[in-house]
């Protein structure tokens, strides 16, 4: 039978929950889906902890390693680590290179996109017992008007009511004993539970009825709602040409920096009056290496503007062109980029945690293999890349399953590895081929040119 519960499709970081941290930031072996790499996982911690107590702004972190070393994994478990509140925004550097905005415009999105404002607002609300609902109709029916008894333990309140609290309440279903909590601004009421005065009157109430205590004081009172908004949203909510719809479609376009200084005026105003809080968030830029010379220069400035996240980047290159020009810097970036940036180097793995991250993934996708198996997987692993190895599982189980077998046996695993290639079989064969590929001629300095441009 096909498990009908688990229809979500599996990721390639799905298995990935946290760092694997404990209190003291030292890293656990095997935890939270993550296994090895001990060093860049404490690292990242660590950046965490800074974030989090909202010291640093505007820093800048390279994740540097050769591929498949878990650079966009600790990412993702960094981005699990940080709480609900905190913005993280993950973008690939080809991303801003878009056709509908300029490539300046599309980082500073994704930097407001990482700020975020937490807001507090004052609400007047009425909080109370409901001692009576009476309705008056009127005799055609077609208006309704009433009165609204409410009680805390000090005192009772008598409300009248229009047609639209009417609806209100008999939507939310609200009776004599409830407790309720009514925001005056948008008039919206909430059921707390029921009052245990009436916990006798048994019959008129389900199992699943929740009792709370009548409340005490005053019936109106001053309550404090916090949300959180990010920078980014904030402005194109306040672009004329764009509206807040523009939000959930995705579709911004460029917002115009005069209306961004606005915003940041107003942000600090209230900041000034207590009003708003900045909680600097963090921006994480994959395959850094594919952005160009004028993004890495506007880098360079918007990180030391006073708004701006924290920035971690993850390259796994070693000596590269900088794109757009014809220099060679290490990890493609430019080096006074890299001046500014510490960097957390990821290596590759030994061979117990490619074991454990095999067996992780195993566990994830639901898949048994034979410890045979498992050998032949970590070897395969180490020889090829983890990459490979990883999706060498899922098509493993299909061939074992063409044997109705739920149990993936080495043999299963070479019939895998020999219909899928690995980088290295595909260049070897590329060779052996000898130029009936098409293109197969470019130079590589013919390559360098259009590198470059
Ligand atoms: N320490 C780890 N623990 C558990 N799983 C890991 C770990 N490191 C990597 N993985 C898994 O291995 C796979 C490859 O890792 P990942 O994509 O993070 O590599 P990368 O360093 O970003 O490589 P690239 O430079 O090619 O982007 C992913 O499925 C990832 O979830
Ligand atoms: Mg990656």
């Amino acid at each position: 039978m096909r498990d009908i519960t688990k229809m979500e499709r599996i990721g390639a970081h799905s298995h990935i929950h946290g760092l694997g941290l404990d209190e003291r930031l030292e890293p656990r072996a095997n935890s939270q889906g993550m296994v090895g790499q001990g060093t860049a996982r404490k690292a990242a911690g660590m950046i965490l902890k800074m974030v989090q107590e909202g010291r640093i702004a505007g820093r800048a972190i390279l994740f540097a390693g050769p591929p498949s070393t878990g650079k966009t994994a600790i990412a993702m478990g960094m981005a699990q680590t940080l709480g609900p509140d905190v913005p993280f925004t993950m973008i690939a550097a080809s991303e801003v290179f878009s056709l509908s905005m300029s490539k300046t415009e599309a980082l500073t999105q994704a930097f407001r996109r990482s700020i975020g404002v937490r807001i507090k607002e004052e609400t007047e609300i009425i909080e109370g017992e409901v001692v009576e609902i009476q309705i008056d109709r009127s005799l055609t029916g077609a208006t309704k008007t009433g009165k609204l008894t409410v009680k805390t333990t000090d005192m009772e309140t008598i409300y009248d009511l229009g047609s639209k609290m009417i609806d209100a309440l008999s939507k939310e279903k609200v009776l004599a004993g409830d407790v309720i909590v009514i925001d005056k601004t948008s008039g919206k009421i909430s059921k707390l539970g029921r009052s245990f005065a009436r916990s006798r009157d048994y019959d008129a109430m389900g199992a699943d009825t929740k009792f709370v205590q009548c409340p005490e004081g005053e019936i109106q009172k001053r309550k404090e709602v916090v949300h959180t908004v990010s920078l980014h949203e904030i402005d194109v909510i306040n672009s004329r040409t764009q509206g807040f719809l523009a939000l959930f479609a995705g579709d911004t376009g460029e917002i115009k920096p005069e209306l961004r200084n606005q915003i940041d005026t107003k942000v600090a105003e209230w900041r000034e009056e207590g009003k708003a809080e900045i909680i600097p968030g963090v921006l994480f830029i994959d395959e850094v290496h594919m952005l160009d010379i004028e993004c890495f220069s506007f880098l360079n400035r918007a990180l030391e503007n006073e708004l701006a996240p924290l920035v971690i980047m993850a390259s796994n290159r070693g000596m590269a062109r900088i794109r757009g020009t014809k220099f060679r810097s290490p990890h493609g970036l430019p080096v006074d980029l890299l001046d500014r940036m510490l960097i957390v180097s990821t290596k590759p793995y030994i061979d117990e945690d490619v074991e454990q991250i095999i067996q992780i993934r195993c566990q994830e996708e639901d898949v048994t293999l034979s410890p045979d198996a498992a050998k032949v997987l970590t070897s395969l692993a180490l020889e090829t890349t983890l990459r490979y190895a990883l999706n060498l599982i899922s098509c493993a189980q299909i061939v074992a399953r063409k044997r109705k077998s739920e149990q993936v046996e080495p043999d299963d695993l070479k019939r895998a590895y020999s219909y899928f290639m690995d980088e290295k079989r595909s260049v070897q064969w590329i060779k052996e081929q000898q130029g009936a590929l098409v293109f197969e001629e470019a130079e590589v300095a013919q390559n360098d040119v259009m590198d470059t441009t």
